[in-house]
């Protein structure tokens, strides 16, 4: 991905997101090259690019799940480039990461894997289970769809489902990793 790519919002006030000449290499291969990102509350922003241009690289960047070679991710004003992991824990909890695979767990249902970090984060089972409803209602599953197990949905619902599971917790940032097939999404 190159620098000519860089998107800058037009707005004010203190981006949720700003990502400074981020660069990555894997080996010889170079992924990102000096790449500039800025995204103030509200907006959405679209990164789309040819198969391999580094779109998952970046995200994995943001979020470190991998570490940039050189450049600097500011999270609401944080800087968390060279946060430790303890303290990125804190950053990671205000931001909804959505995996291009969707990472469900097999054995639960689609309400269950929505329901289950909200769970891990002290929500009562009545709350977990009534928010999870609501994020998946967002994405458009309601009704029965939501009581089966990935294996028993399709691909789009499976990456719907892994949409609300990010949205539950009600993140300051989402950070959505997807196939261009998914038709509407909430704003
Ligand atoms: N762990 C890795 N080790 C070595 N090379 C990698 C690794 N992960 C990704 N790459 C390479 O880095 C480049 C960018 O990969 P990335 O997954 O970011 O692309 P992408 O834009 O998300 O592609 P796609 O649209 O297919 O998901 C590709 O050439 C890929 O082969
Ligand atoms: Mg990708």
């Amino acid at each position: 991905m190159s620098r000519s790519l860089s998107l800058k919002m037009q707005a004010s006030g203190t981006p949720v997101l700003k990502v400074c000449s981020l660069s990555k290499t894997y080996g010889k291969n170079r992924a990102l090259s000096g790449i500039d990102l800025e995204v103030m509350p509200g907006d959405t922003v679209v990164v789309t690019g040819p198969s391999g241009c580094g779109k998952s690289t970046l995200l994995r960047c943001i979020v470190r799940l991998i570490n940039p070679d050189s450049g600097r991710i500011i999270v609401a004003g944080e800087d968390v480039t060279n946060l430790s992991y303890s303290d990125l824990l804190n950053v990671r909890r205000r931001i909804g990461f959505v995996f291009q695979r969707s990472n469900l767990i097999q054995r639960l249902t689609a309400l269950e894997n929505v329901a289950l970090p909200l769970l891990a984060a002290n929500a009562t089972r009545d709350e977990a289970e009534r928010k999870a409803h609501r994020a998946l209602k967002r994405v458009g599953l309601i009704g029965d769809v939501v009581h089966r197990r990935p294996c028993e949905l399709s691909g789009g619902e499976c990456q719907r489902v892994a949409i609300a599971r990010a949205l539950a917790p009600e993140p300051n940032l989402m950070l959505v990793n997807v196939n261009k097939n998914l038709g509407h999404l909430p704003a």
